[in-house]
């Protein structure tokens, strides 16, 4: 089971599409939409007032543009967020999909139905997929047990018989505290290397994967650490199943 932002797709993708319409912003913009966007889906659910994940995609973009003071009609903004229905996937992607085949494959994801169909879709991922589930299911984000609760719905499978897999800090805490066999994929940088120690420097990029990337400290941590998803079909064989 895969996590789709971040893990499958790279969410920073949309930078290109953000820099033609806002020249020289492409990275700021990018990284505090993705940041807000996860904001309103755990913001959203804890008000149980559930919106689905494109008027949240929407809604935070048009937050970030607002809060650089951007100006933007709305057929741009609509524009700028529709990069999120042909995000580009990891290269480690297909490979591990591929070679998991004798195994069930799914999605399970805070992207709509037809967020997912479509990235899906053109990713050509769709071939390497049995299931795609989206949260929007029972209208609560990830990490609610109300989202993870879908995956056995589906699979008629206990948590404990389910490899999940994601590289977001908060999926894999609430995913873990759920009950699944947890695999993160560690794909942001960390360290002193990372800041530069001796003059700490700070941007954008870094915050992010600074508040993002990183294993969170309650006491849920993975089953097991990857650096790239194409270690998984032999961890799994080994280990896993
Ligand atoms: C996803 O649900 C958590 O955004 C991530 O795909």
């Amino acid at each position: 089971m895969f996590d789709a932002y971040g893990t499958l797709f790279d969410t920073q993708s949309v930078e290109t599409t953000v820099e033609e319409a806002f020249p020289g912003w492409g990275s700021v913009i990018s990284h505090i939409w993705r940041m807000k966007q996860l904001e309103y889906s755990w913001l959203s659910t804890l008000m149980d007032r559930y919106e689905d994940f494109w008027s949240i995609t929407q809604r935070s973009l048009d937050y970030t543009l607002r809060s650089l003071e951007l100006a933007c009609d709305r057929q741009t903004l609509e524009g700028v967020a529709a990069a999120y229905l042909d995000l580009k996937h990891f290269e480690d992607a297909p490979v591990c999909l591929d070679a998991l085949a004798p195994y069930r494959r799914a999605i399970l994801s805070n992207g709509s139905s037809a967020m997912l169909a479509s990235l899906a879709e053109r990713s050509k991922l769709v071939r390497s997929l049995d299931h795609i589930i989206s949260v929007d299911m029972n209208g609560a984000y990830k990490p609610s047990p109300r989202a993870y609760m879908l995956v056995g719905d589906v699979l008629k499978l206990p948590p404990e018989r389910v490899a999940f897999v994601s590289s977001n800090g908060f999926d894999i805490c609430g995913a873990k505290s759920f009950g699944f066999t947890v695999i993160r994929v560690a794909r942001s940088p960390s360290g002193p290397s990372f800041v530069q120690a001796e003059k700490p420097q700070m941007d954008e990029r870094r915050l992010f994967a600074l508040m993002r990337g990183q294993l969170e400290t309650f006491d849920y941590p993975p089953d097991f650490t990857v650096q790239s998803l194409a270690e998984i079909p032999d961890l799994f064989e080994r280990k896993v199943r």
